[in-house]
């Protein structure tokens, strides 16, 4: 009978000149009992903190009872997705059978896992059966199942596992995924998960360090979590070099600072060098290559803080708007990003990585980096508000205010440009106007010497700063540097601009008060009346400048 086929017809070729006999080997599925314990999870999961409420979530999604229950986890590279299952599933092995995971970031490792399952439920038909035969054959023996769980770890794409779970399935799949998109099509309950709690990160990160067995100085080590951003991957990275290494969470963190490229790319001994922060999400950007708009998009936001952004920033690209709708819907189906209808936020790793150049990756050449950079400056300049001092406008600065600082920290002062100078000069008038003082003198100090660099001592706008600067000192009641520096600017308008420019008038009428404000009325008065004769001549004797001088002058005499 060899090379005969019956039932329903197949004939599998198993290798050499053997032909498989279907009606010998192939029991109906519906009759093949699965060994007990039928379970082939990952490894022990480990050190496993928190997640109470997502594992419930879990749990609540796949216990709805009825036919096939599908629960996809999405969340960004990094988050959890696998451990999360992979502690499900073993709390489930008593209860389910078989507990099974497929690897399944392609077809063909879906195909493979499934054809791994066979192997287990017929080891006969193992070496009997081509791959394709085998994989068919474990799907068919899930639909004629009740009672198993089914993980389908990190699939790249729901069309890769819709014709598994298309067939009448009896049991629970849990997917995971960084894709959180087209889930629903598949009747699948979605859940997204989110990085660890603050106090979770720090237990991870200290048990972590301490199991090298020495204890561990864990001083910083809310700053450090704070810093990855409560990343489970990245808390679990830096707490197995805390161990290596005995340093101090604030030690690494001074490490991180300095060296970022190279501390991205960094894991302890043991652990699997492709999985460093730097690398994580490369594969990601990879799949958005259709959209190249979305790498750019993330590379602008990276400069920009970890508060949310908001989407109107975005209106000054050279793009067509429907583009930039486009690729952060992209962004967002990944998990790169999350949007809702007004703001985007983007974790902070994210951004320290998307802003860490590196030579060997598409996704972080230098050039593009230092382009997004440019971008994320002219773009926050577009967006400033009108006034410093109108309260209408002050909601839109403090909104603007972490990115502007965000991109004032992460940018070295030695490659400030023009624009990077504006906004700290514009950030500055607002800080001044609000009280924080210190702040505002930092940042136009930091104005002053960009502008002086860029545009040279004489330029207008490097006089405007340092009148500002100058003001600054005067709030924060240091006229000891006020003075001088008013001085030299308005020795300097005069010079440039000439004696009746309105700056040059400015800088006399600042002068003269700041003269005033160290009781200095012999130079006070004088000033205060050639600024009172060069308003009324220049601005008229009924300019609100010209009122103003009046007054002071008024106020002394
Ligand atoms: N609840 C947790 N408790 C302890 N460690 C965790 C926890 N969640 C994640 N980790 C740590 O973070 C690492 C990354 O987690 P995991 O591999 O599950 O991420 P993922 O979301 O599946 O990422 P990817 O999208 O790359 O597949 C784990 O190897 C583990 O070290
Ligand atoms: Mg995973």
């Amino acid at each position: 009978m060899k090379g005969r086929a019956f039932g329903h017809g197949r004939t599998y070729q198993a290798g050499g000149d053997l032909t498989v006999h279907e009606a010998a080997v192939f029991a109906p599925v519906g009759q093949v009992a699965a060994p007990p314990g039928t379970v082939n999870l990952p490894g022990p999961v480990g050190l496993f903190v928190g997640r109470a409420d997502e594992l419930a979530a879990v749990e609540a999604a796949l216990e709805t009872g009825g036919e096939v229950v599908v629960a996809a986890v999405h969340g960004l590279g990094g988050v959890g997705k696998s451990m999360l299952a992979a502690y499900y599933a073993r709390a489930r092995a008593g209860t389910c059978n078989p507990v099974w995971w497929i690897t399944a970031d392609s077809p063909t490792a879906v195909q493979a896992g499934l054809a791994a399952l066979t192997g287990v439920l017929e080891p006969e038909l193992a070496t009997a059966l081509p791959l394709e035969a085998l994989a068919d054959r474990a799907a068919g023996w899930l639909a004629a199942h009740e009672g198993w769980l089914l993980v389908l770890d990190d699939v790249a794409d729901p069309a890769d596992v819709a014709p598994l779970l298309g067939r009448t399935l009896t049991g629970r799949v849990l997917v995971t995924s960084r894709l959180g998109q087209g889930w629903h099509h598949l009747g699948a309950r979605v859940l997204r998960l989110d990085v660890l709690e603050e106090v979770e990160a720090v237990d991870l990160l200290t048990r972590i360090a301490a199991c090298g067995g020495q204890p561990t100085d864990m001083d910083g080590a809310l700053e450090l979590v704070g810093e990855l951003g409560c990343l489970p991957l990245a808390v679990d990275q830096a707490g197995a070099y805390l161990g290596q290494t005995r340093l101090s969470p604030r030690a690494y963190l001074g490490l991180l600072r300095r060296q970022p490229a190279v501390m991205y790319d960094r894991t302890a001994r043991g652990s699997d060098a492709e999985r460093t922060i730097a690398r994580l999400w490369r594969l990601t950007l990879d799949r958005l290559a259709g959209t190249p708009l979305a790498g750019h998009v993330l590379r602008i936001l990276a400069w920009y803080g970890a508060e949310p952004i908001p989407r109107t920033l975005l209106d000054g690209l050279d793009a067509e708007p429907s583009e930039v709708q486009h690729a952060l819907g992209e962004l967002a189906a990944y998990n790169m990003i999350t949007l809702d209808r007004e703001h985007i936020t983007v974790h902070r790793l994210v951004q320290a990585v998307a802003r860490t150049p590196d030579p060997d990756d598409p996704h972080r050449r230098p050039a593009d980096i230092d382009t997004a950079r440019s971008q994320a400056a002219d773009l926050l300049n577009d967006a400033l508000p009108a006034t410093h001092s109108d309260p209408a406008d002050w909601p839109a600065w403090r909104t603007l205010l972490p990115h502007i600082t965000a991109l004032a920290e992460h940018t070295s002062p030695g490659a400030d440009t023009t624009a990077t100078a504006r906004l700290l000069n514009q950030a500055g008038l607002f800080l001044n106007n609000q009280g924080a003082i210190s702040r505002a003198i930092d940042y136009f100090e930091r104005a002053c010497v960009t502008y002086e660099r860029v545009l040279g001592g004489d330029h207008p706008d490097t006089l405007m700063s340092r009148n500002n600067l100058a003001s600054a000192y005067e709030s924060a009641g240091d006229v000891g540097r006020a003075i001088p520096l008013y001085e030299a600017t308005l020795a300097d308008c005069e010079r440039v601009l000439g004696g009746e420019h309105p700056d040059t008038l400015t800088s006399r009428n600042n002068l003269a008060y700041a003269y005033k404000s160290a009781g200095d009325l012999g130079r006070a008065i004088p000033l205060y009346e050639r600024a009172l004769a060069d308003s009324e001549r220049i601005l008229g004797p009924d300019h609100p400048r010209t009122k103003a001088v009046r007054d002071h002058l008024a106020a002394l005499e």
